[in-house]
């Protein structure tokens, strides 16, 4: 989720790979270190900033022709000391940095702690390299280089790799599965790095490696492969773009940047969670507390902000699928109001940074009312994280815009997950239901990118129509309600328009007072049990003049007669739409902002982390 880099030339690498993490900086990360081979396999490492890690590399004299380094963003394991990369084998000849998710990691942990291995961190990495290394040493006739494809067969999950052996001193090996990875060449000396900025300045050749490719680098060649041994020769490519640009791939926001990445934080999330093939779902972070999650007498969800619009959409999530009753507080009001709540209770708390200081009160407080408390949250090791009971995590990699996007959908999909186990441990979703849930959800990110790739032109056009509207109505029902205060939220955030989300049906007992021809509104009328409803809504609009917007779906025909524009998305169960129909709503604000020259990424007077009360 994070960042790599290396290199192997006649430079000081501890030097290049220092500055290079420190371009990887702008990602945000919760730990640094390096591996160098200098004679023997030199590691150095820790939790918090590169400049500590350069700090103890000056301290300790280190130098080295060849090396690898790694920011990390946690996924599997506090950040701490230990569980900072590079990871080493047992017997320390091996190291490896890794960006990405091991998904049967447990699995194969297991195995090689019965073969006698011992391992030092909770992550999922250090089996990388432990598991290389029992291949190497225990098969015969395996040369190194095999090794790693062999490992590479066994490991599920996702990869970005750069990996040492102190018996090969002047090779980097790479490989890379669904986490970026490119090469950069120059005069007798090579890069590696997760994206171009740590190599911008050495050189501007560079190789991109693709999925199910691997690459044995030296400092005057490199040989790009298959992980099945296969040959490849790969293009050269001239990068010919500003570092502003490549630290935002190439977006011009973050934001943008990050709706886009959605197919992926969304399969990210689900990764290892979700098994297709059985039609199951296994959420390790809350397996020890099952029995009192399917024992609750009800759940209380407390979250600010975009979290508490996700909370909503578990709340619609945990009384239809699970039959629980759910309340959800602004955390900011159940803290100071002496809430009733107790012991039987669940306090689920959600938060994308785990340090909202409101939702933290609310967490403490239940605790000491001897509620069990649960969380959500993206950041590993975050405040709240530690502090509940149990949880899950996200897994949505660093959100840096300020406006919250791929944590609200990957917010949404960890309490699907959870109603969904829950239904079923409380018989109340049978298993060919399950298995209708289980396919869709898996067809969630495709979906998501079909939504990117055909309806941003569309998005674009409507926003420049819509750049100085002073006001937006956005209207949905059911699971849709959430989502138009959400899209109401995004403008308000980024493009200081004045909006309002309603329930559609609310809009008669007050809005529609506003509603003229000035007043664009957005319905969201993608979801079919509430269709026929819809429709009277919007001609209640229509017949004021209200300009309309509607997110429908394919199948949806009435809608897109009556509407003046429309976005269409691709069907799904009802109570995974929020996870399509935000998207325009979130593509929306974001054009609108651009046009209206808003600072997108750093809007006016507001923090990506409310660590205030
Ligand atoms: C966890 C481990 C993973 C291991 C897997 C299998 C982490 C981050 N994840 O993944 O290394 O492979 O188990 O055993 O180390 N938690 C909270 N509050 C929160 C969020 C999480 O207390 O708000 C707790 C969970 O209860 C759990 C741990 O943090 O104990 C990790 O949560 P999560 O990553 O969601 O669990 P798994 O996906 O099972
Ligand atoms: N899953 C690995 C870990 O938690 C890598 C995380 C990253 O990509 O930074 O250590
Ligand atoms: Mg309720």
């Amino acid at each position: 989720m994070c960042g790599i880099v290396g290199y192997v030339g006649d430079r000081d690498a501890t030097e290049v790979l220092i500055k290079g993490l420190k371009r990887l900086e702008y990602r945000g990360y919760d730990s640094a270190g390096i591996a160098l081979i200098d004679g023997k396999l030199i590691v150095q490492k820790g939790k918090g900033k590169v400049i500590n890690l350069e700090k103890g590399s000056k301290k300790n004299n280190l130098s080295g022709k060849l090396g690898i380094g790694h920011t990390r963003w946690a996924t599997h394991g506090e950040p701490n000391d230990v569980n900072s990369h590079p990871h080493l084998s047992e017997t320390g000849k091996i190291a490896v940095v890794h960006n990405g998710i091991i998904e049967n990691y447990n699995t194969l942990k297991k195995q090689l702690i019965e073969r006698g291995r011992t391992f030092q961190s909770q992550t999922d990495t250090e089996i990388i390299a432990q598991l290389i290394e029992e291949i190497y040493t225990k098969s015969k006739g395996v040369t190194f280089e095999q090794a790693i494809r062999l490992a590479l067969k066994q490991i599920v999950g996702t990869y970005g790799l750069a990996i040492l052996n102190i018996e090969t001193p002047d090779k980097i090996y790479i490989a890379r599965k669904g986490s970026p990875l490119l090469l950069g060449v120059g005069e007798n000396e090579m890069f590696i790095a997760s994206d171009a900025s740590p190599i911008v300045e050495y050189t501007n050749k560079v190789v991109y490696l693709d999925d199910g490719e691997m690459a044995i680098v030296t400092r005057s060649n490199y040989e790009v492969k298959t992980i099945d041994d296969s040959p490849l020769t790969k293009e050269v490519h001239e990068l010919a773009i500003s570092l502003d640009a490549i630290e935002k791939a190439g977006y011009p926001h973050f934001m943008l940047k990050e709706i886009f990445e959605q197919p992926r934080s969304i399969a990210d999330c689900m990764r290892g969670r979700i098994d297709v093939e059985n039609s199951s779902i296994l959420l390790g972070g809350i397996e020890d507390v099952i029995d009192d999650l399917v024992n609750a007498k009800r759940i209380v969800i407390a979250a600010c902000g975009t979290s508490w619009h996700s909370a909503l959409v578990g709340e619609y999530l945990f009384e239809q699928l699970a039959k629980t009753p759910v309340e959800v507080e602004y955390a900011s009001e159940f803290r100071y109001r002496d809430p009733l709540i107790g012991k039987g209770d669940v306090l689920l708390v959600i938060s994308q940074s785990g340090e909202t200081a409101d939702t933290l009160a609310a967490l403490r407080e239940a605790q000491e009312k001897g509620a069990l408390v649960l969380g959500i949250c993206n950041v590993v090791g975050s405040t709240i994280s530690r502090e509940t009971d149990a949880g899950v995590f996200t897994h949505a990699g660093p959100e840096i815009g300020v406006a919250s996007t791929k944590a609200f959908t990957a917010q949404v999909v960890v309490l699907i997950m959870m109603a969904l186990e829950l239904g079923q441990r409380k018989g109340l979703i049978s298993s060919d239901e399950m298995k209708r849930y289980i396919a869709e959800l898996s067809r969630i990110p495709a979906k998501v990118e079909h939504i990117l790739e055909h309806s941003d032109d569309t998005i674009k056009k409507m926003a420049s129509l819509f750049t100085y509207a002073p006001n937006f109505l956005y209207l949905g029902r059911s699971y849709s309600f959430p989502v138009a205060l959400e899209g109401a939220l995004k403008l308000k955030e980024i493009s200081y328009i004045h909006a309002e989300g309603y329930p559609a049906a609310e809009m008669k007992h007050g809005p529609i007072a506003l509603i003229d021809e000035m007043m664009p509104v957005v319905v969201i009328a993608a979801t079919d049990h509430t269709n026929d409803k819809m429709v009277s809504n919007i001609e209640e609009v229509k017949a004021r003049k209200g300009r309309l917007i509607a997110i429908i779906n394919d199948e949806n025909t009435e809608v897109k007669d009556l509407a003046d524009f429309c976005v269409s998305i691709p069907n799904t169960i009802d109570c995974f739409s929020p996870l399509l129909t935000v998207i325009p709503l979130q593509l929306l604000s974001y054009y609108i902002a651009v046009n209206r020259g808003c600072n997108v990424d750093q809007p006016r007077n507001l923090a990506k982390s409310v660590t205030v009360e």
